[in-house]
């Protein structure tokens, strides 16, 4: 298959597309300079609408897949404009084009669309209400893309990795807190389902290949506190579980609201696949099996600053 996959530097964008260089047709985009990679890339920033038409026009993908977001939730509270412009205009202006060439489309939303009140696990069906200017931004660029391109798959996801600036997912901030002794804290009232990176990408082609259409919660099979998440990886790597401070979200100072639940359930998944969602543990021991291998290093390798 021809992919473009955008947000290329990103957490899910690199690993995506490192994952589909083998087996597919691969150009990423990318904001930065980005050197050694094993696939085609663009730079471009996306917000410049006028550029999107050659950029498909260019590459002729088959499919896109639109990873590119501005995906800190502290900074689209501060930048609430900017936010609407990358996470909501500039998905529908994607579909827009899409619908209109024929190509099909893989949209990332979040879990975080949610306010957390359901005390069960969260379904396609259920209501949306989210908290935060990031939530409500990407709740819009779903519903813009739903309106453009009703084909669209939409993806809500939650996921951890290693990124190439080491400082995207969750993991990489336990990871690089207890591997240097550093006390950390630990939220034990939000509970999400956290899927490896390398799972979300391998369940998101699967989806393209088996012509999957609509709207779907692409996380891991299992939920736990993001305390508990940050124990199980520090047993992983063998690091001191003690460094983690059991706290209360509603105690860390954050600049946007946070859901305390998180958890979606992956039935209309794993059904419409007839596949088994992978387990948070699985992506863990695939997380650190990548730490022995130096692929953290191999990432950091990518970008060059913005010569
Ligand atoms: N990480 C999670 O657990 C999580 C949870 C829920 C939803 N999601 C969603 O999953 C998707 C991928 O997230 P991620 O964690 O991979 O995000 P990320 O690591 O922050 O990557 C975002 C990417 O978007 C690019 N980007 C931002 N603005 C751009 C612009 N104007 N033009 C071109 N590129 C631009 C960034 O480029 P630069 O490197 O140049 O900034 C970066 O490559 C997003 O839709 C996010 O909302 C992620």
């Amino acid at each position: 298959m021809r992919l473009l996959i955008t947000g290329a530097s990103g957490l899910l964008g690199l690993n995506m597309a490192l994952r589909c260089a083998a087996a597919h047709e691969v150009t990423g985009v990318a904001r930065g300079r980005l050197v050694g990679l094993p696939f085609a890339y663009r730079r471009a920033d996306l917000t410049d609408f006028a550029a999107l038409p050659a950029l498909l026009d260019e590459v002729q993908p088959e499919a896109v897949i639109h990873c590119a977001a501005l995906a800190d939730v502290d900074a689209c509270e501060k930048q609430p404009a900017l936010a609407q412009r990358v996470n909501a205009d500039l998905p529908g202006e994607l579909a827009r084009l899409c619908a209109a060439r024929g190509v099909r489309l893989v949209h990332l939303s979040t879990d975080a669309v949610f306010d957390g009140a359901k005390s069960d696990f969260y379904t396609e069906d259920d209501r949306p209400n989210p908290l935060s200017a990031y939530a409500r931004s990407k709740l819009a660029g779903e519903r813009a893309v739903q309106a453009a391109l009703p084909e669209a798959v939409i993806a809500r996801v939650n996921f951890f990795g290693w990124s190439a600036s080491g400082r995207r997912s969750l993991a990489e901030f336990f990871f690089r807190n207890l591997r240097e002794g550093r006390p950390v804290k630990g939220f034990t009232d939000v509970h999400f389902c956290p899927l490896f990176v390398g799972d979300l990408s391998d369940l998101l082609l699967s989806m393209l290949e088996k012509g999957l259409q609509g709207l779907y919660h692409v996380v891991g099979s299992q939920a736990l506190s993001k305390y508990e998440f940050g124990v199980a990886l520090a047993r992983q790597f063998g690091f001191d579980e003690s460094l983690i401070a059991p706290v209360s979200v509603e105690a860390a100072g954050l600049t946007a609201r946070r859901s305390h639940n998180l958890r979606l359930s992956v039935h209309k998944l794993s059904t419409d696949l007839g596949r088994v969602v992978p387990h948070y543990l699985t992506g863990l021991m695939h997380f650190y099996t990548q730490y022995t291998q130096g692929y953290p290093q191999r990432l950091q390798r990518f970008p060059q600053g913005d010569a």
